[in-house]
């Protein structure tokens, strides 16, 4: 069962993952993260610097690989997950540029990019901490309803909600690519530690079906109950909807001394 953890606002799960991946990283110097983008890993990252500012801490060994991709993005777009990543995680936490990897970019071509991307990162030894964000339609990564818990890193076409959530981010929807390139739901497993976060109450649904729902591909989420170690950090509104939360709460209050996320 996953780990549901209900905090009060989304800094404080900002401040549990970062602390989980500064462990990590006193560990392991050369830790493996995965990198999501979106809004809701940002108090992560931001909560990660700030420690490494307050106390630093030597990250040049560190390696990483972002979820996912759009395809058919100008070269250096400013919403390029590339652009992102590099805005918002390795120019912050001050990482070694050419160890943090995006699907896409050591391929000539669009068809053996998946492939490439797996072999680099198993290459790497795997993925040691996974963070993640939810879309709306239920997706991880770019992984849409319908997407097998199997599969590796591959194009996908975007769904027009997920499009319509992500217009945001550009002039118009009309720039909004249609394809991109993603970890699969199998990659994803494979990873030692997964840390779903979510907040707001428009992530609700999807929260209840990742945690508490059904194993179906209709909802790519609910993969996370395959693995052993999952941690969901969830604030007051995103965990609304789950049945269990008391039991969460309770949990959580009552952790032993020693346990970490
Ligand atoms: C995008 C990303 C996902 C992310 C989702 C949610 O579609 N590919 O990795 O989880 O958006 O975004 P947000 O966190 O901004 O709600």
């Amino acid at each position: 069962m996953a780990e549901v953890v209900i905090v009060d606002h989304r800094e404080q799960a900002g401040e549990l993952a970062a602390h989980a991946i500064r462990s990590l990283i006193e560990q392991q110097p050369d830790a493996v993260l995965g990198l999501a983008t979106g809004s809701t890993p940002l108090p992560v990252y931001q909560a990660l610097a700030r420690s490494l500012e307050a106390n630093p801490l030597d990250v040049s060994a560190v390696r990483g690989f972002a979820l996912d991709e759009y395809v058919g993005l100008p070269e250096g777009h400013p919403e390029s997950y590339r652009a992102v990543i590099t805005r918002e995680v390795v120019e912050p936490l001050g990482l070694t540029p050419s160890l943090v990897h995006l699907p896409g970019y050591n391929s000539p071509a669009i068809e053996t990019a998946g492939a490439n991307y797996e072999r680099d990162i198993t290459d790497a030894g795997g993925i040691d901490l996974q963070i993640l964000g939810i879309g709306s339609t239920g997706h991880i990564g770019f992984n849409e309803p319908g997407s097998s818990f199997a599969s590796l890193t591959r194009i996908k076409t975007l769904t027009e909600q997920t499009r319509q959530d992500n217009a945001r981010f550009f002039d118009s929807i009309d720039d909004v690519p249609r394809h991109c390139l993603t970890q699969g739901l199998g990659t994803i497993l494979r990873a030692r530690h997964l840390v779903l976060l979510a907040f707001g109450e428009g992530k609700a649904d999807a929260i209840a079906a990742a945690v508490e729902g059904p194993l179906t591909a209709s909802q790519p989420g609910s993969a996370i109950q395959l693995h052993p170690h999952v941690t969901v950090l969830v604030d007051e509104a995103a965990a609304s909807k789950l049945q269990n939360a008391d039991y969460y709460r309770y949990t959580w209050a009552n952790r032993p001394d020693w346990q970490t996320i």
